[in-house]
């Protein structure tokens, strides 16, 4: 059967509705705006479409001051944008973009009236994070013009669009939008219809995990977010992420995503729903899991949960000097950072030759550094004086702090923590680094499991921020168990 989009090929679109001018539909009509299209911005909300419009005059008058726009460009882009609470106002667009809320029943009346009032070859795009653009397809008079259209947060910011297509949808309405999408400066990627596509399918078990583990009391916020952005490099930490997409808005998103995948790694944190109801939904209302200067600002603020500066737990001993065991790549990584940072380090292996390579792999990196300029090499020389390799576990005797980076191996760190407990001075503290083992069968192989810890640094252990002395919360707490 023909239909108006499966032989013809669209003509560029040039007027946009975007219908939710919250935290997407505003970024998204900003975009768009941008590019030269005439923007219809809906939202049920008259306050919603005067936020937008207040959003909108604020950060293109920021790009002004930053020189991205002439005072001219400005008008022209804030011109091209009106607004309107009347879905009826979409009737002359050439693409409807719905951003509303992430529930099956709101989406589905929206494109329910879109039918009634757009032109037969108007495409029509759902912004949805999770649910079936598929049945949304289905459900909708003419299933071959809807598809999903599926931004980043924050759109003007973030490059990728995911143009999700189904069995259903016309090739006309696909290149369309991918070219839209190319005209705004944007990367799109063609996905299928799964729950979460591509990005956020991956992203959203990690934040989950992340809200629950904190709900569990398992480490702060603190420690949470600057484990994932130092230890693994992403640029921000998962409940700082959180917040900035909006608690209530992932928490539906992962409502969605269980209820069609029913796997648990989607089944949304119980603290995702007390956030959501008590209105700590994150940046937009200036308080989530953080705190922050305003609503709408991605300043954070310090609160009730906010560690104290410099702030130790517990007041106690010095850590003065360090044995590392092990000769692998963490173990000289390790060594490394404590030479830098001013600590006596007995690098102990199995031989004394394999601690004497492993310190050569020191030197050889502290080489490097000198080259780009990083350090001097008076500094280099002083801090691979500072390592002293060994072949004997004896020479631990007089260390505050012994770590192990040995072999990831239950019976081997047993026995190793088993010799360092008669060497070591009482008070010693011996650290694992273990990134699965469990510590206590570590600390029950000694007398002491009190001056246990495990020593949370990441491969490659000189690369860390860990070595640099941030006053950071990981690294503040974990300064301050030195000292205990
Ligand atoms: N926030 C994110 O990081 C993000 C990223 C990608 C996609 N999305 C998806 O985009 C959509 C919107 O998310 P958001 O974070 O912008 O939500 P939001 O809560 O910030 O904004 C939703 C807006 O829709 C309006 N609205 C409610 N019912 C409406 C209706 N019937 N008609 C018109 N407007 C209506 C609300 O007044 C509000 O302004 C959701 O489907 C979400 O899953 C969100």
């Amino acid at each position: 059967m023909a239909t108006p989009l499966s032989d013809t090929s669209l003509s560029p679109l040039r007027t946009v509705a975007v219908v939710g001018l919250g935290t997407m539909g505003t970024g998204i009509a900003e975009v768009l705006a941008g590019a030269g299209r005439d923007v219809i911005g809906i939202d049920i909300s008259e306050a919603q479409t005067a936020k937008c419009v207040t959003a909108l005059e604020a950060s293109t008058a920021r790009a002004v001051e930053r020189g991205r726009l002439t005072g001219p460009q400005r008008a022209e882009l804030l011109a091209r944008v009106t607004t309107s609470t009347d879905l009826g106002a979409a009737a002359g667009a050439d693409l409807v973009i719905e951003v509303a809320p992430e529930s099956y029943e709101i989406k589905q009346q929206i494109f329910r009236e879109l039918d009634g009032i757009v032109r037969p070859e108007t495409v029509l795009a759902t912004g949805t994070n999770a649910l079936s653009v598929t049945r949304l397809a289905a459900d909708s008079a003419r299933p071959e013009r809807v598809l999903g259209m599926h931004f980043f947060n924050p759109a003007p910011a973030m490059r990728l669009v995911e143009i999700v297509s189904c069995v259903l949808t016309a090739p006309a309405a696909v290149t369309a939008v991918t070219n839209l999408a190319l005209d705004l400066g944007k990367e799109p990627v063609a996905v299928g219809d799964r729950p979460g596509f591509v990005a956020d399918g991956l992203l959203f078990g990690y934040l989950n995990q992340a809200a629950a583990m904190y709900e569990a009391n398992y480490a702060s916020r603190e420690d949470i977010d600057a484990a994932m952005r130092l230890g693994c490099g992403l640029p921000m930490g998962p409940l700082a992420l959180l917040d900035l997409i909006g608690v209530d808005t992932a928490r539906t998103v992962l409502e969605a995503m269980y209820a069609e995948s029913r796997d648990r790694l989607h089944a949304p944190a119980p603290v995702l729903k007390q956030l959501s109801e008590a209105g700590l939904t994150g940046r937009k209302a200036g308080r989530g899991f953080y705190t922050y200067e305003a609503p709408g600002s991605g300043t954070v603020v310090r609160d009730d949960l906010t560690p104290l500066e410099g702030g130790s737990p517990t007041a106690g001993r010095t850590v003065r000097s360090v044995g590392v065991a092990g000769s692998g790549t963490m173990a000289s990584g390790i060594a490394e950072v404590f030479a830098k940072a001013g600590y006596e380090v007995v690098l102990a292996a199995r031989s004394e030759e394999k601690a004497r390579s492993a310190r050569a792999r020191i030197g050889k990196n502290l080489a490097r550094s000198v080259d780009k300029g990083r350090m001097t090499a008076e500094a280099a020389a002083q801090t691979l004086e500072r390592v002293r390799p060994t072949g004997t576990y004896d020479d631990f005797a007089d260390v505050d702090l012994a770590v192990e980076a040995v072999a990831e191996d239950l019976e081997v760190k047993r026995q190793l923590f088993a010799a360092l407990d008669k060497v070591c001075k009482p008070g010693a503290v011996l650290a694992t680094t273990t990134s699965s083992l469990p510590v206590v069968a570590c600390a029950r192989a000694t007398s002491r499991p009190f001056f246990f810890d495990r020593h949370a640094l990441l491969q490659p252990g000189a690369g860390h921020e860990a070595g640099r002395g941030r006053a950071h919360g990981a690294d503040r707490r974990r300064r301050a168990r030195h000292r205990a």
